[in-house]
């Protein structure tokens, strides 16, 4: 397993670090194309990043020209605690001038998760067209038995050609969950795994330790777009 890693002695570095390079890949794809796409990933380790956007960088940041998108999502009410959209409001979206037009959230205000996902695919095609979307930056964590987004071991959505959001059900709490498959996620032009924590050290080793030309176990290994992936990590996680 091919691994470019940067490791800090905090998250807060580490976070830091990650948002730099968000900032400089920005300012680029604005000056190029006018506008920003990312992905962004939920649980806990991203928020810190999030809460550093909007304290140090919501002035300098060319909000109309920044689309927010999300990796995936679990089938809650938007202000349930477990929402990644809620986590995302509170951290950085509630405290940004960015355009609501410009927050691409996983709505989970339908009767069931199937047609939330074909809702989000079409929100998908509205901003990128028919061809996959290629995020400028999608950001994506690591669960310890070797998830990402909504991608758990085993999981069909793992081995998905055509579809660009699933509803898939994860052994996870909750187990609704709303995820972009490989066919997005291989196409990132920017991918960021941010993991931090002593409970990832495992995980990372096997991970690291996969034979290159080998399909990897684990979920976070069949990412793997043309541009690569770049592992942003803490101490605690890298050992
Ligand atoms: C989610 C995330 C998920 C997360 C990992 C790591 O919706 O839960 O997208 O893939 O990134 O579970 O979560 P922590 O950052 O909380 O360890």
């Amino acid at each position: 397993m091919f691994f470019e890693s940067r490791i800090f002695p905090t998250i807060a570095e580490m976070s830091e670090a990650a948002l730099d390079e968000i900032r400089r890949i920005l300012n680029d794809a604005v000056s190029k194309r006018n506008r920003f796409s990312i992905a962004l990933a939920g649980g806990h380790t991203p928020a810190k990043l999030y809460a550093l956007w909007a304290e140090k960088y919501k002035r300098e940041t060319p909000w109309d020209h920044v689309h927010l998108f999300f990796g995936d999502e679990r089938f809650v009410p938007v202000d349930d605690l477990l929402s990644n959209y809620r986590m995302a409001r509170q951290t950085l979206i509630d405290h940004v001038p960015i355009p609501k037009e410009n927050v691409h959230a996983m709505l989970t205000n339908f009767p069931s998760p199937e047609k939330a996902a074909e809702a989000y695919e079409v929100e998908l095609r509205k901003f990128f067209g028919e061809s996959a979307p290629a995020f400028d930056v999608q950001l994506l964590g690591l669960g310890i038995e070797g998830h990402t987004a909504s991608l758990f071991p085993g999981s069909p959505a793992l081995d998905e050609q055509r579809r660009w959001v699933l509803a898939v059900t994860a052994p996870a709490e909750p187990p609704q969950r709303l995820t972009l498959t490989p066919v997005v996620l291989n196409q990132g032009l920017n991918t960021f795994f941010l993991v931090a924590g002593e409970d990832k050290r495992e995980i990372l080793t096997a991970l690291r330790s996969e034979p290159q030309n080998e399909q990897s176990k684990y979920p976070a290994g069949r990412i793997r777009p043309a541009r690569g992936v770049v592992w942003y990590l803490d101490q605690a996680a890298a050992g």
